[in-house]
């Protein structure tokens, strides 16, 4: 396959040397399109050993062959590694000012990015407007993801790993992700439950994990919903998001959503709602000074998809503050028994760890035992857990409708 590996200039851009390298590894012919400030950054020399194919950033050399449209008409995938705030604009407004540019505008092969920059540019509504429009154009969009980023800042923004972003980019050709033409619904974010009209229970999830394992379904080639609770990231780009506010808003629409291929319940979800929420803001003077909260058990929505007449996968989250080990994973089990959920994924949380952190360790547990144990950012951790879904489902094709619950189809 006749790969095009665009690169533009952030610091990210050396990494782009191990993409082209696997690329040529998996025999694919590799012609890579810096810009002229990528170039800044990473030799010709490097480019053209690793590519085996000569490079270069000006649409002004090899004229004869019409290199400008030539590459992109004849290329069969289009990847941008990494793609600064800069390209992504330039390819948002279809500007044809280098090579690059060109070459994306006379192509009609599928183009896939990998941003990187910092969290505060990315989460411009001038980027975040770009990227969309690319997405909604067909682009698919790789990371960013969290971690340190190079002024020594850590946050979303930085780079998808170069091994991640061609495994996406392959996929987004064969068209053929480990969950393709699959459908996946993802809760994700925390419950917040009104006491008055200013004020609520709450917990603190961010999301970060639900939105992960969004854009990782996504990446796999699913069609993905996610239902947020009180995000406190951005939902990912190519994923149809709902938001939710309480437990009762958030039930609905998972039962609405439910019969998908996959559901992930990874949304932090308050157990109890305040008994009688005030239609006015509850002053000091009505509450005294011992104020009394009544609080009524919220419906369990986890178990209700499980036990409802269903055919697809339900995955469970557990956030566990147990210490010690074994005692977790037997939280787990019983946790996984007692919803009747498919698979469960556990991991332990802490003042210190868990929420909105950026590393993570977590074990997927069937009614068998653990399936899979993965640790590192969260975007390798959904990864993981979204492959051990992926080989659930495989084992158990979508077709095969059932109205078992699952322990008696485990049975
Ligand atoms: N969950 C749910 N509805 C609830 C509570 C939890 O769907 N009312 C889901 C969560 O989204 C998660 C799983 O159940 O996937 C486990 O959540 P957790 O809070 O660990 O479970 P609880 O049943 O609340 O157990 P515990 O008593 O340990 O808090």
């Amino acid at each position: 396959m006749r790969v095009v590996v665009g690169i533009s200039g952030g610091i990210a851009a050396y990494k782009a040397a191990l993409a082209i390298r696997e690329l040529v590894q998996a025999g694919h012919d590799v012609h890579v399109v810096p810009t002229a400030s990528a170039l800044r950054f990473i030799g010709r020399p490097t480019l053209e050993a690793l590519s085996r194919n000569p490079v270069t950033d000006e649409v002004f050399d090899d004229v004869a062959a019409v290199r400008h449209v030539a590459l992109g008409q004849s290329a069969d995938l289009i990847v941008v590694l990494p793609a600064t705030a800069n390209t992504l604009a330039k390819l948002a407004t279809g500007l044809a000012d280098d090579l690059l540019g060109t070459t994306v505008l006379a192509s009609r092969a599928p183009l896939v990015l990998a941003p990187a920059m910092h969290t505060e540019m990315w989460e411009q509504p001038a980027v975040q407007a770009n990227v969309r429009t690319l997405v909604e154009r067909g682009a698919t969009v790789v990371g960013p993801v969290e971690g340190s980023l190079t002024g020594g800042d850590t946050g979303l923004g930085r780079m998808a790993e170069p091994t991640e972003v061609v495994a996406a980019a392959l996929a987004r050709v064969a068209g053929a992700g480990s969950l393709a033409g699959r459908s996946v619904v993802v809760s994700a974010g925390g419950t917040r439950e009104p006491i008055d009209p200013v004020r609520f229970l709450g917990n603190r999830s961010s999301g970060a994990m639900g939105v992960a394992l969004a854009s990782a379904a996504r990446d796999a080639g699913a069609t993905v919903t996610l239902v947020g609770a009180n995000l406190h990231v951005p939902a990912p780009h190519g994923v149809t998001t709902v938001e939710v506010e309480t437990t009762a808003q958030l039930r609905e629409r998972m039962l609405e959503l439910g019969d998908a291929d996959v559901v992930v319940m990874a949304a932090a979800v308050a157990d109890y709602r305040v008994d009688g929420v005030s239609d006015a803001k509850r002053t000091k003077e009505a509450w005294g000074e011992t104020p009394t909260l009544t609080l009524a058990l919220n419906p369990d929505i986890l178990a209700e998809l499980s036990r409802r007449p269903r055919s697809g996968l339900v995955v469970g989250f557990a956030a566990e503050t147990e210490a010690d080990d074994a005692a977790l994973l037997q939280r787990g089990r019983d946790k996984l028994a007692r919803k009747g959920a498919d698979l469960l994924v556990v991991n332990r949380v802490g003042h210190d760890e868990g929420f909105g952190h950026v590393d993570t360790r977590v074990r997927v547990l069937d009614g068998s035992g653990v399936v899979a144990d993965a640790a590192g950012s969260k975007a390798s951790v959904a990864r993981a857990i979204i492959d051990a879904v992926a080989q659930r489902l495989a084992a158990r094709p979508a077709s095969t409708a059932s109205s078992l619950t699952a322990s008696q189809e485990r049975q």
